[in-house]
Order: C-alpha cells, then sequence, then structure tokens
C-alpha cells in the first residue's frame, strides 16, 4: 500500500482536504505502521494487534536485567522532546518512562511561559528548533491540529523527525485509546475478544477527546454497541455518531446511565472538563450527580463487565470501588507505560529486533 500517497507532494492545504484514510497513509511509515502518530484513524485492528503483541512482549523482556539492558540498548542513541503545554503529570510520566526503557534520552518544556514562545515566537518556530536537538517529538496542546500540521511541516523539512500526538485540544489523544485498547484486549482476551461488546461512555463527551479517540479504534471490531450517556448539554458531537453509524456500529445516545449499566461490557467513565468552560461556572451548572459511580451502581454491572477511566478522576468514582476487581484504571495506567514503549520503539522500526529477542530469550 506504501509509495502511493506521500506527504511531500501536497501543500497544507491539499493535505488538509485529503479523506483521513489518505492522510494516514501520509503519516505512515513504508511497513504501515504510522510514522507521525497523529489520529486513531491511522489503525486497523492488524496495527493494533501488533502494538498489543509488541507491548506485552517487552514487559515480558524488561522483566530481567539482561532484557532490561537490551531494551536499553535500542534506542540509547536517539533523543526525545516532551513539549507539553497544557497540563499533565500521568501522560507526561508514561512518555518519559517509556523513553527511558528504551534508552531513549528526554528534553521538555512543559510551560510556554519559559520559552520563547515568551517572546514571541510562534509554536511552528518553536517546534522547528526542537527538530533540530531531537529526533521525536512528543506533544500535548491546547490547538487541534497543531500536531498535524507540525508533522507535515517537518516532514518537509531536512529534520523529518516524527511527531507522536499526546492529546490535541478536545480532538484526539490517540495514545489513550492505544491504551484502552490493549487494556479491554487483555481483559476480554479470554473471553472471547472485543467483538459485539457494549461499551458504555459516560461524562463529559461534549470536550473529552478520550472517549472519541476509543470509540474510533473500536470500529475494529465488528459489531460494537456504543452507548454515550451524558447530561444534555455534555453530548458527543454528532460527527462521532455519524462516524460509528457510517461503520456499520450501533451509536446510541442517553442521559440514563443507570439504565445501562447492566447491560455493559465496559463502562468507560470520564470528568467534567470544565478548563473548556466558555462563561464562568458553566459546568458547575450541569446537574452531574446521575453520572457517577459508587457501590450501588457497581453492584448493577455484570460480575464479567470491567470500569475505565482515563484519569485524572473527581468524584465520578467512589474510591471505594477501587477494591472491586473489575475496577481497570489503575491497570490502564500501567499498560499505558507498555503500550507507548511499543509505539515509540514502532515509530523508530524496532518491533522486529524486539520479536526476535523474545522468540530467542523466552
Ligand atoms: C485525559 C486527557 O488529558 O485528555 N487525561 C489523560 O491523558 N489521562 C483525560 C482528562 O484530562 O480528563
Amino acid at each position: 500500500m506504501r509509495g502511493m500517497k506521500r506527504i511531500t507532494d501536497y501543500s497544507w492545504e491539499e493535505y488538509d482536504a485529503l479523506p483521513v484514510a489518505d492522510k494516514a497513509e501520509c503519516l505512515a511509515r513504508p511497513d504501515g505502521m504510522p510514522f507521525h502518530t497523529i489520529f486513531a484513524q491511522q489503525f486497523d485492528r492488524a496495527r493494533l494487534d501488533r502494538l498489543c503483541d509488541a507491548a506485552t512482549k517487552i514487559r515480558s523482556i524488561a522483566k530481567s536485567r539482561a532484557g532490561m539492558e537490551f531494551l536499553q540498548r535500542l534506542l540509547f542513541h536517539k533523543r526525545a522532546m516532551i513539549y507539553f503545554t497544557q497540563p499533565s503529570s500521568r501522560t507526561f510520566l508514561s512518555f518519559l518512562s517509556a523513553c527511558q526503557i528504551l534508552g531513549l534520552k528526554t528534553g521538555e518544556v512543559r510551560d510556554a511561559s519559559v520559552s520563547s514562545e515568551f517572546k514571541g515566537e510562534s509554536r511552528e518556530d518553536s517546534i522547528r528548533t526542537f527538530s533540530s536537538y531531537f529526533d521525536l517529538i512528543v506533544m500535548r496542546t491546547q490547538e487541534k491540529g497543531l500536531a498535524e500540521r507540525m508533522a507535515w511541516s517537518l516532514s518537509r523539512s531536512k529534520r523529518p523527525v516524527p511527531i507522536i500526538n499526546a492529546g490535541s485540544g478536545k480532538d484526539q489523544h490517540p495514545t489513550q485509546a492505544l491504551l484502552d485498547i490493549y487494556t479491554l484486549q487483555r481483559s476480554f482476551e479470554r473471553r472471547g475478544g472485543l467483538r459485539g461488546r457494549t461499551v458504555v461512555y459516560v461524562g463529559d463527551l461534549a470536550r473529552g477527546r478520550t472517549v472519541r479517540s476509543l470509540s474510533n479504534l473500536l470500529t475494529n471490531w465488528e459489531g460494537v454497541r456504543h452507548v454515550f450517556v451524558a447530561p444534555p448539554q455534555l453530548r458527543i458531537g454528532d460527527d462521532i455518531l455519524a462516524m460509528l453509524r457510517d461503520r456499520g456500529q450501533e451509536a446510541i445516545v442517553s442521559d440514563d446511565m443507570a439504565a445501562w449499566l447492566p447491560e455493559a461490557d465496559a463502562v468507560y467513565m470520564t470528568r467534567i472538563q470544565d478548563e473548556w468552560d466558555e462563561s464562568q461556572g458553566e459546568s458547575a451548572r450541569i446537574d452531574t450527580s446521575r453520572f457517577k459511580i459508587g457501590l450501588r451502581e457497581m453492584a448493577l454491572l455484570k460480575p464479567g463487565a470491567i470500569l475505565m477511566h482515563p484519569l485524572p478522576r473527581r468524584d465520578e468514582i467512589a474510591p471505594e470501588v477501587d477494591a472491586d476487581p473489575r475496577a481497570m484504571y489503575w491497570r490502564q495506567v500501567r499498560n499505558g507505560m507498555w503500550i507507548r514503549t511499543a509505539l515509540i520503539a514502532s515509530t523508530f522500526d524496532c518491533l522486529s529486533r524486539i520479536d526476535h529477542y523474545f522468540r530467542d530469550n523466552l
């Protein structure tokens, strides 16, 4: 499939107008895996399986000192810039740890006010500067589309450094979706997989980007039923509903969480994203009391269902729920580190070396 669409053949306007599948092709490496990781639609089922398999191999390789030494040598000659101008601790540390596992050295910017952007430099110029010093840029920004635009721009430069989108505005969070898929796969692998499962997403579905990316990835499994439960003011975007229906999946909108809990195979809770409020107290005026999970709600869930959350949580899941074996959110965090390690290894074409090491030593 490679060799057809190349990002360097397009002006930004031409690229931006391409259908998403063509964009994905532009962002891919010759083996079809992403070079730049910008949006969830870049991952088909085979690519997801490849990454989940690599993550599982890496985590068992990392259990021994010799295995850790092998991993550390894979990318010891590379450097990564972690550029996070939106608050984050877990995704930041997750990427930092993933880089450390593979031996990459890292630099970071976490606050644009301490960089030259404060002197009036454009984000584009700042990122272009990083590409002179680093071999990978992991970025989280407020602006939808900036990571994609930088991927286009760097690809045309003399240093086409890969970009990984670690959260772009209200739009996408592809690596969170990867860790969510990895968690779902591990939870259901011995119980028939993800086909035909009912996933109930709850909370701020209008402004949360994780649900947008995850529902996209889940279309890689047949017959998934997506139920979007939110107060009317925070309901999921019509673009996501249209995308799911287009791919033949059932997409249901509801504001009755309790009615859907007994149906769910996975419940994906999210917090209210009030940092996006357009007027003071906008979120505080919304009644969110029926969108929280405590022990009473857990009693409505099937014994085999799982409860997920991208974290950070507020009060949408009571701490007492943490002890329930169906609560997966702490495992999601750990899975995130391994799947991001796999993604970085894939970005630099190291997956077959990992396969060989695993075959010969484990
Ligand atoms: C999410 C994000 O930043 O979109 N957090 C994360 O990456 N784990 C969700 C959130 O902030 O609520």
